[in-house]
């Protein structure tokens, strides 16, 4: 088992890496929350397969379930009305317990219920996508959608413990790994040459897989130390947005419907390198770099149909776009990144898609 232990002025919690440990949770647990209602929120994805596994190990527990439809459309006001009066016809109080029980959108919206019901209940994260396990079960940062834009209405409400079993990756579809393993790139390209090289030479998924637990390590020790250092994103912590004001744009012009965060993360980070190359920020070569590391994973680093206008709307409409200058992280080379102030006219020349 790997462990990290988060620490925070109002938080202390661990991260658990293990494989199987979808089996021992009732264990885990039972060292942290002595109470006796779970309420273990989920989709029908993640329930079909594993909710049998997981309600064995929890089996000491009052254990009720909230069942959401896959997918981001789920992250919306209206589903998490739905999750409030559930956990109300539970009669939840702030001495039970939530489990987040699945990827991003389970996480976030999961999460948010908890940081808001009651003005708070305590939650676990147990994440089950690769991109969950790396990013989004880690750091506090809760939200749901609204039409106008992505995260728009959040908190910063941080689990008692996250438990990742590297295991479930199994059952992801390759679509899926591989959105995962565009965030892993960026970790690599923003702080860790060896991870980006390592993951770039593996042979294929499969030894990609083989090697997981070390590279969620990799990414969560990275995660750690940042929010550790800036947990409300005002400074360090925006490194983690490397590719993504223009992969929401990206994710946001197909209408989520063709493109996953990861996937248009992974553009997203492609396309403003090959900008900042350009403009003289970033060291010759370090777009081919990026681009031989998606093309490994089947990463796009060409999407056709794409609008400049309407990528430039997006972003103005993206919390990380209010005010007159906008923050764009940008690369020194592989491993090494910064973070550029520019003001909103120059952005067209580091967004251009
Ligand atoms: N996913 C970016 C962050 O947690 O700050």
């Amino acid at each position: 088992m790997k462990k990290l232990n988060i620490k925070l002025a109002d938080a202390d919690y661990n991260i658990l890496i293990k494989r199987g440990i979808i089996d021992n949770v009732g264990e885990e647990i039972s060292k942290i929350y002595s109470g006796k209602k779970i309420v273990l929120i989920t989709d029908e994805n993640v329930e079909r397969l594993y909710f049998d596994r997981i309600s064995a190990s929890l089996k000491n527990y009052d254990l009720h379930k909230i069942v959401i439809v896959p997918g981001e459309k789920s992250k919306s006001i209206e589903v998490l009305t739905e999750v409030y009066s559930k956990l109300a016809s539970f009669k939840v109080s702030r001495s039970d317990l939530i489990i987040a029980f699945g990827g991003g959108v389970v996480g976030d919206l999961g999460g948010f219920a908890a940081a808001t019901f009651l003005r708070g209940v305590p939650y676990i994260q147990i994440p089950t996508s690769l991109l969950a396990q790396i990013d989004s079960s880690i750091g506090g940062k809760v939200a749901v959608d609204l039409k106008e834009g992505k995260n728009l209405v959040g908190s910063f409400y941080h689990p008692k413990a996250v438990f990742i079993d590297p295991e479930l990756l199994k059952t992801l579809s390759t679509k899926f790994l591989h959105d995962g393993i565009g965030e892993v790139i960026k970790y690599g390209a923003i702080r860790d040459k060896k991870l980006f090289y390592k993951v770039m030479n593996f042979k294929n998924d499969e030894e990609f897989l083989e090697n997981v637990e070390a590279v969620i390590y990799s990414c969560c020790s990275i995660k750690k130390v940042v929010v550790e250092n800036d947990e409300k994103d005002n400074g360090e912590r925006m490194i983690l947005n490397f590719g993504h004001t223009i992969g929401h744009a990206v994710e946001e012009f197909f209408n989520y419907e063709k493109y996953t965060h990861g996937e248009g993360v992974a553009y997203g980070m492609y396309a403003i390198t090959k900008n900042s190359e350009s403009l003289g920020d970033t060291d010759n070569g370090t777009t081919e770099e990026i681009k031989k590391a998606l093309e490994k994973y089947k990463l796009s680093y060409n999407i056709e149909g794409l609008r400049n206008e309407k990528i430039l709307e997006t972003v103005e409409l993206d919390k990380k776009g209010r005010g007159d200058y906008i923050n764009l992280i940008l690369l020194n080379n592989i491993g090494s990144c910064f973070i550029k102030k520019i003001k909103k006219a120059e952005m067209n020349e580091y967004l251009k898609v």
